[in-house]
């Protein structure tokens, strides 16, 4: 980021955004001071796309579908995401694996958020398997993305009491409020210089973040 101007933010999504919407949202209300430069989507025609285009953000789609191959759909992605040259790179339901040289061009730049509370259930359907499991609690995480997926080092987390009538939509909804508080709050810490990756180690305000920070959910 370039002295004070506004740090370059590019969000790559799959579905619905509502992670998007809550970023655009903190973007509206002041509390983030970020210059949203691109909505990348691997899918054509998903709601996320109609957010960004509601709220005047450049939009682009790679259709993976549509791709004659993997490497044609990853290397088209890297190509647009480097010629919006964003300061940070923010995951917010994109559902495909990134390539390694990807993540690396962006190592301490790229945050992901994941419903879990990691490093327990990475990868899918984790509210099924919380449930499953009999867990007490669940929650969702936000952190900088490195290439072993839903392994990269721990920025904030969100807790929510498992309830022994909870249905997975009950347990996703009241998870998803979750992040839509703690995914601006981290990316403001980003964009306010507060937060950084140094030397794969989180670093808050100047300090090691040995753990997670953690938001308790209010119920
Ligand atoms: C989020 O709940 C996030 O945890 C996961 O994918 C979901 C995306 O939802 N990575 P949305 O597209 O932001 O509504």
């Amino acid at each position: 980021m370039s002295g004070s101007a506004r740090p370059r933010i590019v969000v790559l999504i799959s579905g619905t955004g509502t992670n998007l919407q809550a970023i655009i949202d903190a973007r509206d209300s002041g509390q983030l001071n970020i210059n949203i430069v691109g909505v990348l989507s691997d899918r054509p025609g998903i709601n996320g796309l109609q957010r960004a285009a509601d709220a005047g953000i450049h939009t682009e789609t790679i259709d993976y579908k549509r791709s004659p191959s993997r490497t044609d759909f990853d290397s088209r992605l890297a190509e647009k995401l480097a010629a919006l040259q964003p300061d940070l790179v923010v995951l917010a339901g994109y559902m495909r694996i990134l390539p390694e040289d990807t993540v690396s061009a962006y190592t301490g730049r790229m945050l992901n958020v994941h419903p879990s509370l990691l490093p327990a259930y990475p990868g899918l359907d984790t509210y099924a398997r919380a449930l499953a499991a009999g867990e007490t609690w669940h929650g969702t995480t936000v952190h900088f993305v490195t290439p072993t997926v839903d392994a990269g080092p721990r920025v904030l987390q969100y807790r929510v009491p498992v309830r022994d009538t909870d249905t997975e939509p009950q347990l996703r909804e009241r998870v998803q409020q979750g992040e839509y508080l703690i995914y601006p709050r981290a990316i403001e810490w980003f964009a306010d210089g507060r937060l950084k990756l140094n030397d794969g180690q989180v670093i808050l305000d100047g300090k090691q973040l040995a753990t997670p920070a953690i938001v308790e959910s209010e119920e």
